[in-house]
């Protein structure tokens, strides 16, 4: 069979954000990037073309992919110098909502994201429309550049006051993102999706923000979660749902006639994401501040999530602890005390499965991602889904069970994107670390480039 996929070329462009346009740095000229579609099993080709002033790579996120494929700089692959061209070419194992962005630096925060949406062959739900919907917060072009908003946040120390409990308290997000996005749109030119009333609908949700939970909800309506970062779950139905970056909840909604409120609340702010669920001509369009029941009705949780019976992973064989904190400056976040420069690195054996306990000693959410592989989440003793993500609450602790079937050296990370620039960045690999400037995946650098 043909592969599926296209060409990205990661490219500066100016972009329409609804009211407003900025120049910033894009998938083919658009934000989000375009959606990659292809259904499980299939060998998926993009190529990349880097038309950007710097370097670039594309990162899949939550595919069980070749390491080689994976886009971690300084892990598995080189980036991808400006001018030049990187073809991906993997297979997608299992169907879910996904989705890819850079992973260099703060470049996703710019708008280098796009969906990805891998079918099952034998799907299993009943629907008869599906809406992908992406959750951004955006700064770029409007108060300085991510780059900019980094700077600031090294440069503040205990004694500025002012940032520091920015910082703490979070509020940083909305100082530097006065605008939030669904879809690449905001709030005073929203995004339409149209429907017809009575239909069943699958809302692919993934957040792609940089620092931004958010809650979701969509007046009106019930959401029926059947699926959390691509994998199913026992379905459970609820008035809203909170994810954190690199989360996607998939959810099914039969839908009422009139025009709906699609939602996403900044968490712990005032400001949100807004866009209309349309399924009759003539309703009146709901107000971007519309007052939205469900946002403070029963929210989902992970205590919530269950794995269907057929989808359990092994029992873990022994236990280790990785604790997220924050250095006293308040600005660099470490796993294990340890920051990004000489990271904490989770050994395994191919084929074991162990449990981490993710143990959040710092007054933050943190969405901690593994690359490579699917994890089962363990609450209170019960085995939850199959996840790449969690999100931790300030000062609690999560495990998951991470079956080790990918041999490689993967990033482990906090998916706020100013947590991992500012240390919080670690390993899981397989048998002893790799001798520096080689990884497991047998990419040598050459010894020619070797600057000693
Ligand atoms: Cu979505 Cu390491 O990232
Ligand atoms: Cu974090």
């Amino acid at each position: 069979a043909q592969p599926r996929g296209m060409t990205l070329r990661a490219r500066p462009a100016k972009v329409s954000l609804g009211r407003r346009t900025v120049s910033t740095w894009t998938y083919n000229g658009v934000v989000p990037g375009p959606s990659i579609e292809a259904t499980a099993g299939e060998t998926v080709r993009v190529p990349l073309i880097n038309a950007l002033p710097a370097n670039t790579t594309v990162h899949w996120h939550g595919i069980r992919i070749d390491p080689r494929m994976d886009g971690a700089p300084g892990f598995s692959q080189e980036p991808t110098r400006p001018g030049e061209r990187f073809d991906y070419v993997f297979r997608v194992p299992d169907p879910g909502t996904y989705f890819y962005h850079s992973h260099v630096g703060t470049q996703p925060d710019r708008g280098l994201y796009g969906p990805l949406i891998v079918a099952d062959p034998r799907e299993p739900l009943s629907y008869d429309q599906e809406i992908t919907v992406l959750l951004d917060d955006w700064l770029d072009g409007i108060s300085g550049t991510p780059d900019d908003a980094l700077r600031r946040l090294n440069a503040s120390t205990q004694h500025d006051d002012t940032l520091r409990s920015a910082v703490l308290g979070g509020v940083a997000a909305e100082m530097h993102h006065p605008l939030y996005l669904i879809n690449g749109r905001a709030p005073d030119a929203p995004a339409t999706f149209h429907s017809a009333p009575g239909r069943r609908v699958r809302f692919r949700v993934i957040n792609a923000a940089a620092d931004t939970p958010f809650r979701v909800a969509l007046g009106g309506h019930e959401l029926t979660v059947t699926h959390t970062d691509g994998f199913p779950c026992k379905p459970v139905t609820v008035d809203s749902i909170l994810i954190g970056m690199g989360e996607r909840y998939d959810f099914l909604v039969r839908l009422g006639s009139g025009a709906f409120p699609l939602v996403a609340l900044a968490e712990g702010k005032r400001a949100r994401a807004f866009a209309v669920v349309r399924t009759s001509r003539r309703a009146a369009t709901p107000a971007k501040d519309a007052k939205v029941a469900q946002l403070t009705g029963r929210m989902l949780n992970y205590e919530d999530l269950r794995a269907p019976r057929a989808d359990q992973l092994p029992r873990p064989s022994r236990v280790v602890t990785v604790r997220l904190g924050m250095r006293p400056s308040g600005n660099e976040w470490t796993l294990n005390d340890r920051l990004a420069a000489d990271p904490m690195r989770v050994q395994v054996d191919r084929g074991e499965t162990i449990r981490i306990v993710l143990d959040n000693e710092s007054p933050m959410w943190h969405p901690m991602h593994l690359h490579g592989h699917t994890f089962q989440v363990n609450v209170n003793g019960l085995r939850g889904p199959r996840k790449d993500t969690v999100n931790i609450k300030p000062r609690e602790r999560l495990e998951i069970d991470v079956l080790a079937d990918n041999p490689g050296e993967w990033m482990f990370h906090c998916h706020n994107l100013y947590h991992q620039e500012q240390g919080m960045m670690g390993a899981l690999g397989y048998g002893p670390p790799p001798r520096r400037g080689t990884t497991h995946t047998g990419m040598h650098r050459p010894a020619h480039k070797r600057t000693h």
